[in-house]
């Protein structure tokens, strides 16, 4: 293979000398060789490109089969592992009744392409009260951004006020960040670190 160094100066003064010499000349048949070499590379860089390609969406197949749930089928597959959602009326949802911290619930949720369960009605907290077996679980809701101000997190959509439980959000002194918990079909604030079972809800656009 010529070198690449000397395949661009070919370049650079053949082209620039505009040299109109028959086909056969030496230079014009060097020229073509850097041509051929520089195809050839190309064509490799492609291939190169193209694996790369294949590999990614290979990825995201893989973490994205939690997408089955459309067909019907409730055990939602992620890199192996298997997740039993539930079908309510209201949606997918799946509990993990384990207790772990605020975070931790967002993160296992997240990772398994969920996010943590979001109430707008009192219908949808009654029906996803039908999987509670424990009395507490987190759901997505944090006064993280506004101390004092409570949001769903996936959609920054304000927690509607008629769901709280009497008194609530009470945020545990002044300035300190809370999450929302459900118990009983009522809506509880308490320290993002206090642990509870979680329920992650499927993506409306993945049901
Ligand atoms: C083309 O170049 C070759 C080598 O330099 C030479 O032998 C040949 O006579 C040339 N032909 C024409 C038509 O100029
Ligand atoms: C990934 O999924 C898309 C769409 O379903 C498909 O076209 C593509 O071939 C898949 N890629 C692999 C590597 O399975
Ligand atoms: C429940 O959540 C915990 C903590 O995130 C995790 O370690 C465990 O594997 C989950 N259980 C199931 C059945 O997925």
């Amino acid at each position: 293979m010529v070198s690449r160094q000397i395949c661009l100066v070919l370049t650079i003064l053949l082209s620039s000398l505009a040299i109109h010499a028959n086909d056969s000349s030496p230079l014009n048949q060097e020229l073509r060789l850097c041509k051929r070499d520089k195809r050839e590379l190309q064509n490799k860089l492609n291939e190169a490109r193209r694996e790369a390609e294949d590999e990614k969406s290979y990825i995201i197949n893989k973490t994205a089969k939690f997408c089955d749930c459309k067909k019907r089928n409730l055990h939602c597959i992620f890199a192996g592992t298997k997740l039993n959602m539930m079908r309510l009326n209201t949606g997918l949802y799946y509990a993990n009744h384990s207790k772990v911290a605020w975070k931790a619930a967002d993160n296992f949720c997240k990772s398994h392409g969920l996010h943590l369960v979001e109430i707008e009605t009192r219908s949808e907290l009654a029906e996803v009260e039908k999987i509670q077996t424990e009395s507490s679980y987190w759901t997505s809701g944090t006064d993280k951004e506004v101390s004092g101000k409570y949001i769903w997190t996936t959609s920054k959509r304000e927690v509607n006020p008629m769901l709280w439980y009497l008194s609530q959000p009470d945020s545990f002194g002044p300035g300190r960040v809370t999450c929302v918990n459900l118990q009983h079909e009522r809506l509880f604030d308490d320290p993002c670190d206090h642990e509870y079972g979680f329920i992650c809800e499927m993506p409306r656009e993945c049901q």
